[in-house]
């Protein structure tokens, strides 16, 4: 178990395995852009990764989330999970997606040792999740993918929504009763101002506490109490069946104080913040035949150093025009 600057002890591993995706999500990685991928040897290869996650798991990682990008785009993703499936001490192996790809891919992730799963999810509707994705969806698609995930066992499945204003703040009540029905936790995300391209601004933001008193109008509910410290979503359950729903509040009440997460990039650099403006490059490190120990050392200093708590600093970084340059969403994974 390590510590930060803060006290705060490194606990979940967030790895990007590609910066590519098949949407264009206008709060990610809104279209109209020309956007920038890493070469194919500049990605870490599998066995590069389930090597840190090997090393992190001396340092008390318990968790690990695969994201991207899109995840289910890196090829044979499913062995990279059962890699990982391998390593003693890892408790849990979960994936996020656009869900796009799921149908055909969610047993065999199972098979190969994930354990749940979450989907993004913007709309019931074609016309607008097309508009926010950037690309012709058909709703059903993503919901099938839900629905191959359910019976694959990938429990509990969970279903992200980032509210816009103005976008899909109309559909937070019919989201939440249409996946209460399929017995499908949602989490309602506030808008997040993620990298650099998205125009994010305050006022695009519906706080989590006008999710929550939406929702409360129509059902009775109550807050749960966090599953774990450091735990990212506020739960709710709804008294009548006992399912429960999340908010994800970084903008209106931030959570920096238990933040346990250390990022992994996709070619090869930890983040320490979501909002990070850099990374520090381990994989030259790996590529240049450094021992176990040294690598142990390496995620040791970065994360003994961290100090970062940008939600907590954001609207006074805002108010003085000292936004930094940052790392682009697709790029961190979420
Ligand atoms: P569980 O393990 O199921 O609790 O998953 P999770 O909520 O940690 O992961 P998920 O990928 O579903 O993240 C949900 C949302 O929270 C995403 O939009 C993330 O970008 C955001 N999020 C996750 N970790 C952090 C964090 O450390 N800081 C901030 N500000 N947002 C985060
Ligand atoms: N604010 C909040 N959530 C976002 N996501 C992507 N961009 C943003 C943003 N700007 C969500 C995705 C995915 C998760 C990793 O983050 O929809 O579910
Ligand atoms: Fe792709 Fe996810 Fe970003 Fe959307 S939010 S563009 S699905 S990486
Ligand atoms: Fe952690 Fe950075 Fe998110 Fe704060 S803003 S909770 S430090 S990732």
């Amino acid at each position: 178990m390590i510590k930060d600057a803060y006290g705060r002890e490194l606990h979940d591993l967030r790895i990007s395995v590609t910066d590519r995706c098949n949407f264009r999500c206008q709060f990610c990685m809104p279209e109209g852009q020309e956007y920038e991928f890493y070469p194919r040897s500049e990605i870490l290869t599998f066995e590069e990764i389930t090597r840190i996650v090997k090393i992190s798991t001396r340092l008390g990682v318990k968790k690990v989330r695969i994201t991207g990008g899109e995840p289910l785009l890196r090829r044979d993703i499913e062995k990279l999970i059962h890699m990982l499936s391998q390593i003693e001490g890892l408790e849990d192996i979960s994936m996020t997606t656009n869900g796009f790809l799921l149908e055909q891919m969610a047993e065999r992730l199972k098979d190969a040792g994930l354990r749940r799963i979450t989907v993004s999810f913007h709309s019931l509707k074609d016309e607008v999740f097309s508009k926010i994705v950037g690309r012709s969806v058909k709703v059903s698609q993503i919901i099938k993918g839900i629905e191959a995930s359910l019976k694959a066992g990938l429990h509990p499945v969970k279903v992200n929504v980032c509210v816009v204003k103005g976008l899909n703040d109309e559909e937070i009540l019919p989201i939440a009763k249409f996946f209460k029905k399929m017995r499908v936790v949602v989490r309602f995300i506030e808008f997040m101002d993620v990298g650099n391209l998205n125009g994010w601004s305050l006022d695009k933001v519906v706080s989590a506490k006008e999710i929550v008193e939406i929702i409360s109008k129509e059902f009775p509910i109550e807050p749960v109490e966090k599953n774990y410290r450091g735990e990212v979503a506020d739960r709710y359950r709804y008294k009548d069946d006992g399912l429960e729903f999340g908010v994800i509040s970084s903008i209106t009440q931030p959570f920096c104080g238990d933040c346990n997460r250390l990022r992994l990039t996709a070619d090869g650099k930890l983040l320490t913040c979501l909002f990070a403006t850099q990374g520090y490059n381990i994989k030259t490190l790996l590529r240049n035949g450094a021992k176990d120990e040294d690598i142990e050392d390496f995620i040791k200093r970065v994360w003994y150093s961290r100090k970062d708590r940008y939600s907590e600093e954001r609207l006074e970084l805002i108010k003085r025009g000292e936004v930094p340059k940052k790392v682009e969403m697709f790029k961190v994974g979420g």
